[in-house]
């Protein structure tokens, strides 16, 4: 399966994804794999040089213009292991109020043009979904860059990006009780 993935200036990207009926079809199945794969070949160099493609760590439905609400994530944890999900109808059930942010900013895969600032998000979250790869019912606790992802995605979801979050009038400066990494 080829991947096109939509841009910022998309319309579509705007619009709020639909929840995915369960038991996930075969079709929703193949895509989320293949999403994944795109992210797996992104994260390599040679790959993505000879593809003229970016490293993403993660990818929503609606990136490859499909109004779903489900996203995958894959990146490095440490040398022999991965973080990855492939959620399907993710909720946020909890959120702290404690803040933080990325210190060189954030990137997107739709979004080519540069949007420096700090962007703002919960330090940790509880997202509740169902996950392709473990094929059932899933509570992931998050904290600093692995929530960060998260509501990344998430946000994806309902028509979101990641500059909608920083603060035009003072986009460096850090948020009260915000931690910055
Ligand atoms: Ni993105």
């Amino acid at each position: 399966m080829k991947l096109k993935i939509f841009k910022d200036s998309n319309p579509i990207m705007r619009q709020k994804s639909l929840p995915v009926e369960m038991p996930l079809s075969q079709e929703d199945k193949d895509t989320l794999f293949a999403m994944l794969d795109y992210l797996k070949k992104s994260q390599d160099d040679d790959y993505a040089k000879k593809h003229n493609i970016r490293a993403g760590v993660g990818m929503a439905a609606i990136q490859i213009g499909l109004l779903k609400r489900m996203f995958v994530i894959y990146y490095p944890k440490s040398e022999t292991e991965y973080v990855q999900y492939a959620l399907v109808n993710p909720q946020i059930i909890e959120e702290s109020i404690k803040k933080c942010a990325l210190e060189g900013g954030e990137g997107c895969l739709s979004v080519d043009n540069e949007h420096q600032g700090l962007v703002h998000r919960h330090f940790k979250i509880v997202m509740k979904a169902y996950d392709l790869l473990q094929e059932k019912d899933i509570v992931i606790t998050a904290r600093g860059y692995d929530a960060i992802v998260l509501q990344h995605e998430y946000d994806h979801l309902d028509g979101k990006f990641f500059y909608d979050r920083i603060d035009n009038n003072n986009p460096n400066k850090p948020l009260f009780n915000e931690e910055i990494i």
